[in-house]
């Protein structure tokens, strides 16, 4: 399994630069790399054909207008569904507004959510839920095993009009079963919107089959260009949405009083579209066509186990979900005592390590849990062993110094919720403010602060 990685990162320029050999970018959760391949085609836009699509009929235009459709089209063939299904935006939140907004709500409808939803799937329910008497239903879930249908279904009570779940979770991915959730939601007269953000990535998604009426998912987490990403709608569903947003390229006509809305994706796509980066996202997925899913999952699969067995004795506490089997790539935890923004710090400073820390934006449940956060490591089809390795390395040099200190803190480390989006954590003021540990590893022991 070693070398199964190897092969895909050689296309990986930020792997591949004298910055990047000493990196081990263990964040893909967050954003995945960029293969060559999509860079080129970026900027093969940019120098070849730079025209706006859908409106000037020249033949830069036409062929960008070509290349959208390609990707609609590319889009449902990969993910199993109808192209007229899939809109083009910017990232899952995007997508998930779209559906919230666009829905034809009324007061006292109930919206069905995990009480582990991120912000994306959370604030924007709140916000309807002020605005026009939405009621939010939360379902628990157990810490030690993925899902519990009795419970899933009891809570489909009268009222509830959208289940609105994540696929995978960002915090410790979690998989929920989606044909179950997408059939009891059916039965109950509810329709359901899936957060695919940390699904997609890791599974060769079947949508039409799946059943579900709204699927969202970010593209950036797979491969594609930043601030790309895609809505489905099941046949029909979409028609059931007013637009988000209104504007050009979304109606067939328009006369002083009034206008007509185009069906489908169109009538969603309003203003200039990142052609740019539809186009190189439409690359991303022909690479990822070249993957095998299932050995990636043993791949993914193999690296959590080793984190597992590696981390097995140290004084770490682990955050949500830890059985391999019922979730994706992600390793969460928290060294006690050790404020996770710290670790991270630390971690990037001394090993090249780079991992999420904090509260994931699923601040609710960490809050709910008196966690102030926790460190996220996560992994893509090219992370190695190496890079899991030092991690480990990483991990067990704080966990050592912070033991010899016994509870007291590490020097300087703050509460994460005293810090604001944004800002930086502080307990490391390097030289002239640069960041950089006060509890410094060893590798950089004797060295002035980079
Ligand atoms: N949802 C993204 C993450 O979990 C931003 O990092």
């Amino acid at each position: 399994m070693a070398s199964w990685a190897e092969r895909w990162r050689r296309d990986f320029p930020a792997l591949r630069t004298s910055r990047g050999k000493g990196v081990s970018y263990l964040d893909s959760a967050c954003m995945s790399l960029t293969p060559r391949l999509v860079l080129q085609a970026m900027d093969e836009y940019y120098s070849r054909y730079p025209g706006c699509g859908g409106r000037s009929v020249h033949r830069w235009s036409s062929q960008v207008t070509e290349k959208v459709e390609a990707m609609r089209e590319f889009s449902g063939h990969f993910f199993g569904g109808d192209p007229s299904g899939f809109v083009h935006v910017r990232n899952t939140t995007e997508a998930i507004n779209v559906v919230a907004q666009g829905l034809d709500l009324h007061r006292g409808d109930v919206i069905l959510l995990t009480d582990q939803e991120h912000n994306s799937n959370l604030v924007v329910w709140q916000t309807l839920a002020k605005a026009i008497g939405l009621r939010l239903k939360f379902l628990e879930l157990p810490d030690d095993r993925a899902f519990d249908a009795d419970s899933y279904r009891d809570a489909l009570i009268k009222g509830v009009r959208l289940v609105s779940f994540f696929h995978a979770s960002n915090l410790d991915g979690r998989l929920l079963p989606g044909s179950e959730i997408v059939e009891s939601a059916h039965d109950a007269g509810a329709q359901v919107l899936l957060d695919g953000s940390q699904a997609a990535p890791h599974h060769r998604l079947q949508l039409a089959r799946l059943g579900v009426d709204y699927y969202a998912l970010s593209l950036h987490k797979m491969l594609g260009p930043t601030g790309t990403g895609l809505l489905y709608g099941a046949p029909g569903a979409l028609d059931r949405l007013h637009p988000l947003l209104s504007g050009g390229e979304t109606v067939s006509w328009s006369d002083y009083a009034s206008h007509e809305l185009l069906p489908g994706p169109a009538r969603f796509e309003a203003g200039l579209q990142n052609y740019a980066g539809i186009i190189g996202a439409h690359a991303a997925l022909r690479y990822l066509e070249k993957v095998d899913f299932s050995e990636m999952a043993g791949h993914e699969r193999h690296l959590q186990m080793e984190l597992d067995r590696a981390t097995r004795d140290m004084p770490l506490q682990r955050v949500g979900l830890i059985e391999p089997d019922s979730k994706g790539p992600i390793f969460s935890f928290v060294i006690p005592g050790v404020d996770s923004h710290d670790v991270a710090l630390f971690l990037d400073a001394g090993y090249g390590v780079l991992v999420r820390s904090g509260m994931n934006c699923v601040h609710s449940w960490y809050r709910s849990r008196g966690l102030e956060g926790s460190v996220r490591a996560s992994f893509y089809l090219y992370t190695t062993d190496r890079e899991v390795e030092r991690l480990v390395c990483g991990i067990r040099e704080l966990s050592e110094r912070v033991g010899k200190r016994g509870s007291e803190r590490v020097r300087g480390s703050s509460p994460s919720r005293r810090r604001s989006r944004g800002q930086r954590a502080t307990p490391f003021p390097g030289q002239n403010g640069s960041s950089s540990p006060r509890v410094r590893p060893r590798s950089l022991a004797g060295r002035s602060s980079r």
